[in-house]
């Protein structure tokens, strides 16, 4: 049932090609320069007409959501706010009828973001689930929604499910960006064929960074403190990088955005403090050269993960992992495999059991 694989960690992160096309099968229709999705589409009007779209989920489909925050705002134009269902249910949120609630959650099972969901639901808003299991309490209790379809996910620590949730929370963006009128047809269609792409890609990432990725973490298994940095549509990944190597290597470590390391974080820095920094071409590249450039000047190593051809960010850092350009937008979809690997290779290394880290649950079911 592993696949050949010794623990289901490892035959997640390499099914993700499949599940990211999964996702998108029968939904991203290139040619045709459509995107079919029933529950956006049958609903149009409240997607429409939103006045502002809040997105409710917890642990890593919260990080899913603030990457869809980037997207939905650049594509569609429509205010998006991202909250962690446990602080938004209970700190009296401002909800409207105008309002569409959007919770994520692989299991659809988590009580915090069920509990918010059904507050919105209270209040009128539209409500619409993001989840993987079929038929699961989220599934159920929402207006409308979409699944993705990344097969069961066994591991503890959310990989595919991840991967699938930025892929439909882009085929969302895009379609809305496309029916406000917001996105040229132009720009669509070169953002549907490069979001095509992606599967190619991800393969093209688990194929030639495994062993690069090993290295690295052979070099850095024994330190005890990691930080994660990134800038705008990578800043989220930095978050997601940082909990992957909690939770399974407990190993502790902070995700930050880039810029904020001077406001503090940077006093951290000694030789002894490896920093993981995503620093891919599009977005921000020269402003995340001086973050390393700041880094580098206090002695900390640094890991970078660039893209084909770089040579500014290579020549800085004492380690890199090269993974391949594509359009800003879907790039945490890549930068999430080289960071999962990353953390699955530590924590192998370091002898734990990556299917089931001590203390966690796979789907949290309490509050
Ligand atoms: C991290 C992880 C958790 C879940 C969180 C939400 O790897 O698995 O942080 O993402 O508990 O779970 P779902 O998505 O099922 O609501």
């Amino acid at each position: 049932e592993k696949g050949g694989y010794d623990n289901f960690m490892l035959k997640e992160i390499n099914e993700q090609p499949r599940s990211i096309r999964d996702t998108m099968r029968g939904r991203l229709l290139v040619d045709e320069g459509v995107i079919k999705m029933a529950g956006i589409w049958d609903n149009q009007e409240r997607f429409l007409n939103a006045k502002r779209i809040i997105i409710v989920a917890c642990g890593t489909s919260y990080h899913a959501g603030l990457v869809a925050e980037y997207m939905i705002e650049d594509f569609a134009r429509i205010p998006v706010e991202v909250e962690y269902a446990s602080e938004f249910r209970y700190r009296n949120p401002i909800i409207k009828k105008s309002d569409v609630v959007i919770a994520i959650s692989q299991s659809g099972e988590t009580a915090d973001t069920l509990a918010a969901l059904k507050l919105a639901k209270e209040k009128g808003a539209f409500i619409f689930g993001i989840n993987n299991v079929v038929g699961s309490s989220i599934a159920r209790i929402t207006d409308a929604g979409a699944y993705t379809h990344a097969g069961p996910e066994i591991g503890v620590a959310s990989t595919k499910a991840f991967t699938a949730q930025l892929t439909i929370l882009a085929l969302i963006a895009l379609k809305l960006g496309k029916h406000k009128g917001e996105l040229t047809n132009e720009k669509f269609n070169l953002l549907t064929r490069e979001l095509e792409r992606i599967p190619d890609l991800v393969q093209q990432i688990l194929d030639s960074c495994e062993g690069v990725v090993d290295q690295i973490a052979e070099k850095y298994k024994n330190n005890s403190n990691a930080i994660y940095l990134g800038r705008g549509y990578n800043y989220p990944s930095a978050l997601e990088g940082a909990l992957k190597l909690k939770e399974i290597s407990y190993i502790h470590a902070e995700g930050y955005p880039a810029a904020e390391m001077k406001h503090g974080p940077i006093a951290l820095l000694d030789e002894n403090m490896p920093v993981i920094v995503i620093a891919t071409k599009k977005g921000y590249y020269e402003k995340v050269v001086s973050n390393i450039q700041e880094i580098k000047s206090r002695s900390a190593k640094v890991i970078a993960i660039v893209n084909e051809g770089d040579l500014q960010v290579t020549s800085l850092a004492d380690d890199v992992i090269i993974v391949p350009e594509t359009a800003e937008e879907f790039s945490p979809i890549l930068t999430a495999i080289p960071l999962q690997l990353l953390s699955y290779w530590i924590a192998v290394k370091l002898g734990k059991n990556v299917d089931q880290p001590r203390n966690l649950a796979k789907s949290v079911t309490v509050e």
